[in-house]
């Protein structure tokens, strides 16, 4: 694991490996960014030249290695874009990017200093994060690891803050949401034949024993005689049997209760509505939403939020077989609501629905769950964008801004009353499991919205799109699971911790 810290050493006589800077564009051309002073003085008037001789601009993305000159300690320095100059700091998600562009390029080095700007506690915690994150590769089934190259060794974010104590802190932060973003990101990649709902359930359990958690597992046999419908009916495919498990963190001054439920199908294959070859290669990432709350819980801890946060995985493994739910068979779900399954490829509303009864039963303020939950949803918003659905505007609002806040992309989705029909009208159900074509987003997120007990607000993100992605790396985004909405939910937690309305 990348050990992480915060230095105020002056860059020029530091031993590492690397020094890394940043640079943007000028009027007049490549501009060292602030906290890379002393480095780019070491050139003698001549970074910008030799910059430019490389091809760089200074855009956003771009990473050039340069021989450091005689007066630095480094034999490297690498100079990441950063966007057009501004004055008055950079915006914190361009500092994040950028110190996972860096990281990503000098995999293989054991030591990185970070001269990026940081001087304020914020941008510490947005370097430190951003590297952490882009450190990240996933190499348990490959025999060389990662093409030889091993994930930075130690990460050094230098600072000129003088009040180390803060930025300390922010290092601390970084620390426990980055790791934990990590390891969310490890169970998406894992593959299927490896994490199912029990061995989930079984890092959950060691998880929590670890933090001090307290986790309960409901088995095949305890769902059964829960009348867990949505969860046996989603599960009863395949030979790896569904889980319940719950996460809970309490704080003694809690301001708040939330309760956090995701998505855990290990693999959807869609079930007798079988998806065709080329839309299940990466089904295994049907978990992410799981992976997500799961993560947010255990940062929660790790931070020691005053809020008490309850995460509920919803693990399944969605497939066909003798034994499998057919299109045509009705559920009863948790709570007593049937559900007449018209297509099984419709199966995260079914193991939530579950989930949201049983979370809703111990009256939190919120719930907000999470869950790649349409391919509608990627269709209306893109690869990197969620959607954020709610039975509350103001909820929904305050969820779309922290999102904004710490640089995860989402948008606001309506719930129109009127797509409410194609469920119940289509049906000898109380509900049908598949409502109109049209808005499948939306028509999912009001299947949900069914199952929220009265008087408890409730949000939805559907991060269908940005939960794997599967194009060339970017920023401290790499390839395969992002661990995308963990941060919104910490962020959320850590609003209600400071008693802020949502
Ligand atoms: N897990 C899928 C949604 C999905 C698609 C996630 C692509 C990530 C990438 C979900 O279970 C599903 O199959 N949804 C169906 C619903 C439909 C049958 C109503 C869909 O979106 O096609
Ligand atoms: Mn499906
Ligand atoms: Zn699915």
């Amino acid at each position: 694991m990348t050990a992480l810290s915060v230095s105020t050493s002056a860059a020029a006589s530091l031993r590492a490996d690397a020094l890394v800077i940043g640079v943007a564009k000028g009027s007049k051309g490549i501009v060292p960014a602030p906290g890379g002073e002393a480095v780019a003085e070491a050139f003698e008037g001549k970074l910008a030249e030799v910059l430019a001789t490389l091809g760089a601009t200074g855009a956003e993305g771009e990473a050039v290695k340069v021989p450091a000159p005689a007066g630095l300690k480094a034999p490297l320095v690498l100079a990441v874009g950063l966007g057009d100059a501004v004055e008055g700091g950079y915006e914190l998600e361009t500092l994040r990017r950028a110190a996972g562009v860096a990281a990503r390029t000098l995999a293989g080095s054991k030591k990185v200093a970070l001269a990026l700007p940081a001087e304020s506690a914020e941008e510490v915690e947005a370097v430190a994060l951003g590297a952490l994150l882009g450190t990240y590769a996933f190499g348990t089934y490959k025999q060389n690891g990662n093409g030889g190259k091993e994930p930075v060794g130690e990460l050094l974010v230098l600072s000129t803050r003088k009040g180390s104590k803060d930025a300390k802190a922010a290092v601390e932060r970084a620390l426990a949401v980055g790791e934990e973003m990590n390891r969310a990101r490890d169970l998406v990649n894992t593959a299927p034949n490896d994490l199912n709902p029990k061995s989930f359930a079984a890092i959950a359990q060691a998880a929590g024993k670890e933090h001090g958690l307290k986790v309960e597992v409901l088995d095949e046999k305890a769902l059964l005689k829960g009348g867990f419908g949505g969860l046996l009916g989603v599960g009863n495919g395949s030979a790896n049997p569904p889980r319940l498990v719950k996460v809970a963190y309490t704080h003694p001054k809690a301001k708040a209760t939330l309760a956090f439920v995701g998505k855990g199908i290990t693999y959807d294959s869609g079930g007798i509505s079988l998806k065709p070859a080329g839309h299940n290669e990466t089904m295994k990432c049907d978990m992410a939403g799981a992976a997500a709350v799961f993560a947010a819980v255990v940062a929660a801890k790790r931070l020691g939020l005053q809020v008490n946060v309850t995460a509920w995985l919803a693990l399944a493994e969605n497939m066909p077989s003798g034994t499998a739910t057919r299109p045509g068979d009705v559920l009863r779900m948790y709570g007593g609501k049937t559900v007449e399954v018209l297509n099984t490829d419709a199966e995260g509303r079914l193991v939530l629905a579950d989930a949201i009864v049983r979370a809703g039963e111990e009256n939190p303020d919120v719930i907000v769950d999470v869950a790649t939950l349409t391919g509608a949803m990627i269709l209306a918003l893109g690869n990197r964008t969620f959607g954020v659905m709610a039975n509350n505007d103001e909820l929904r609002a305050s969820l779309h801004a922290a999102a904004g806040e710490v640089g995860e992309p989402s948008w606001p989705m309506p719930l129109p009353a009127e797509l409410r029909k194609g469920m119940t009208e289509s049906t000898i159900a109380d509900l049908a499991n598949m409502g109109d074509r049209m808005g499948g987003g939306l028509v999912a997120g009001l299947f949900l919205k069914e199952f929220v007990a009265e008087g408890i607000d409730w949000a939805h993100l559907d991060i269908a799109g940005p939960a794997f992605h599967e194009a060339a790396p970017f920023g401290y985004t790499p390839k395969g699971g992002t661990a995308t909405a963990v941060r919104t939910l910490v962020r959320f937690a850590e609003q209600k911790a400071a008693g802020g309305k949502g």
